[in-house]
């Protein structure tokens, strides 16, 4: 698959076949494509933890939303739960460039698991402190973003920006997932 291609592919992702389980060794690949992308100075200052375990996943996904912007019946059902998380931590200070480094290892991950087959949701809204606990995290990281990982049990596809001029996300009448993008001519804004 081209790369144009997949990135158009890896749209996020909210609800999963809830019984397709993502073992630690798939985790720990999706990592490894973090691990081998670019960092600000090459410092690689981000610590990944991988979360397989039912339980975990279980207690993880109460402390996120996804999906903020749709309707409670439009989120995922009890069935239809991630298969897994990644847990992006890192020191409590980091600069604009360290940030940077957030962003290009979740979108590593993201696009390695639209490769895989499956699909995944960037999540920032966590309950970060509550994470923390849940995964006795070392006391000199923070929780950055977490990405839940699993089977897609929903149709996602790119489409215009709406006539109304928004950008936010929805579900039209099939249930299908909409997420408007810019055109290219709105994103170039210089041409020389
Ligand atoms: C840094 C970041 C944080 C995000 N946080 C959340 C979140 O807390 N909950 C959620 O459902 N989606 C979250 N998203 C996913 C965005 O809503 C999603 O990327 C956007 O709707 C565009 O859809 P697309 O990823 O399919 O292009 C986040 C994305 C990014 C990049």
């Amino acid at each position: 698959m081209k790369l144009k291609e997949l990135i158009s592919r890896a749209r996020t992702c909210r609800r999963f076949k809830g019984d397709h389980r993502l073992s630690s060794e798939t985790l720990a690949d999706l990592v490894d494509h973090a691990r081998l992308s670019a960092s600000a100075r090459n410092h690689q200052v981000l610590r990944f933890i991988t979360i397989a375990d039912r339980d975990t996943c279980e207690a993880m996904n109460a402390l996120v939303v996804m999906g903020g912007s749709l309707t409670p019946e439009q989120r995922a059902t009890a069935t239809q739960h991630p298969g897994g998380f990644i847990v992006i931590a890192g020191p409590e200070k980091m600069d604009d460039f360290a940030l940077m480094d957030v962003g290009i290892a979740a979108q590593s991950i993201n696009l390695a698991a639209c490769e895989a087959g499956l699909a995944c949701c960037m999540i920032g809204a966590v309950k970060r402190n509550e994470a923390a606990a849940l995964l006795e995290l070392p006391k000199e990281l923070q929780v950055k973003l977490v990405l839940a990982l699993g089977e897609p049990d929903e149709v996602r596809h790119l489409v215009e920006r709406r006539s109304d001029g928004s950008l936010t996300y929805y579900r039209d009448e099939n249930d299908e997932h909409c997420v408007p993008k810019i055109s290219l001519e709105e994103a170039i804004i210089i041409r020389k």
